[in-house]
């Protein structure tokens, strides 16, 4: 396929000027981070970054993350206004954290969706940083899916659904984390943790003691509830298949209650861990520890809608470090549609 280049073997940072000509052009790019693929166009150019929205379907009030390929670049675009944002900075970048700080009015208005502040993230993936230091821009990009599916975590996953909306697609074999990144904000001296990540409230306290999750993490969002992040109020990650989310912290109930919704749902599948397979008909494993299950997720929400089945049942982990971002994205997966006992 024309404008298709394999970087899954054999990879040279030279092999991304052409990449990096289509992001300069004001073309989109789909590209991989550490965390999941994303849909790149150059951050400054404005008529690149509508491209974006128009590729996803998506709200023009949800801004977009602003990638960087060095800390210098920061200043560019954002001010860092104290110590806190400092240290996450200094101690998180590279790496999946992305931080929304103050806009300077550098930034288009249709990046930050119109508020006064823009996410900034330094990715670690080699591939992602070669690509936004050879453009020579910070590039904006979203999670490459359309609107309201699971962020893409490969590039057989999403071919179908982005490949006529990109000029150009980088392939780097899976991501490695497969959640997309932690999205922190500082207010009044407090960290507040508006999506959850690979980056857990435990890394964020050792930088500093206060931090706060944000209740829409794991709650429902009700009609007037002013929320800290746009994403929040928007459908995610749901498979066309309808899927039920089940937890208990005790591992006999939780398999119980698995057990009895197989029986009542004849066409159904399980989504659990590798070692309670053994309790179910019909399972697939999503692995046993939460890296491998964080990893799988994704792929598997995609994966579901191909078999066919009347309803998914998957178990949920608990709700605390990796887990929490799991099960944030699970309980929209599910539509809210969760079981806790
Ligand atoms: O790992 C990631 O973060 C991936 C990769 C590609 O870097 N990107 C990603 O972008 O997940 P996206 O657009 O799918 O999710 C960004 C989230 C959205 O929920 C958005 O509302 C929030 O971050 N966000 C972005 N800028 C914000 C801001 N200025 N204030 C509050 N929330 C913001
Ligand atoms: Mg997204």
């Amino acid at each position: 396929m024309k404008n298709y280049l394999d970087c899954t073997k054999n990879y040279s940072k030279e092999k991304l000027l052409n990449a990096a000509n289509h992001i300069k052009s004001g073309n989109l790019v789909l590209f991989p981070t550490e965390t999941v693929y994303g849909i790149g166009a150059d951050g400054l150019n404005e008529k690149a970054v509508k491209k974006i929205f128009e590729a996803k379907g998506r709200k023009t009030d949800n801004p977009l993350i602003l990638h960087v390929s060095n800390k210098d670049m920061i200043d560019t675009f954002a001010i860092i206004e104290n110590e806190i944002e400092q240290k996450l900075i200094d101690t998180f970048f590279p790496g999946a954290l992305t931080i929304v700080l103050k806009k300077k009015d550098i930034v288009p208005n249709i990046v930050s969706g119109n508020l006064d502040t823009v996410g900034i993230r330094m990715p670690k993936n080699k591939i992602a940083i070669d690509l936004i230091s050879l453009s020579n821009t910070p590039i904006a990009a979203p999670s490459a899916n359309i609107s309201g599916k699971p962020s893409g975590t490969n590039i057989q996953n999403i071919f179908d659904e982005l490949h006529n909306k990109v000029s150009y697609i980088i392939d780097g074999g899976d991501t490695d984390i497969g959640v997309e990144s932690t999205v922190v904000r500082v207010i009044d001296g407090n960290i507040h943790i508006l999506r959850p990540g690979k980056i857990t409230e435990k890394d964020l306290k050792k930088v500093h003691p206060n931090v706060i999750i944000d209740s829409h993490i794991l709650g429902t969002l009700n009609l007037n509830d002013k929320v800290l992040s746009p994403g929040m109020k928007y459908k995610h990650y749901a498979p066309n298949t309808k899927c039920i989310l089940v937890y208990s912290k005790n591992k006999d109930k939780l398999i119980k209650k698995i057990q009895e919704l197989e029986i009542d749902n004849k066409n159904s599948l399980v989504l659990t861990k590798t070692k309670n397979q053994k309790y179910f008909k019909n399972s697939l494993s999503m692995g046993d520890d939460l890296d491998s299950i964080s990893h799988n997720l994704f792929r598997m929400l995609r994966e579901i809608d191909t078999y066919k089945y009347d309803l998914v049942i998957i178990e949920g982990v608990k709700p605390e470090g990796l887990g929490l971002a799991i099960m944030n994205r699970l309980i929209r997966a599910c539509n809210h549609n969760f079981i806790e006992i």
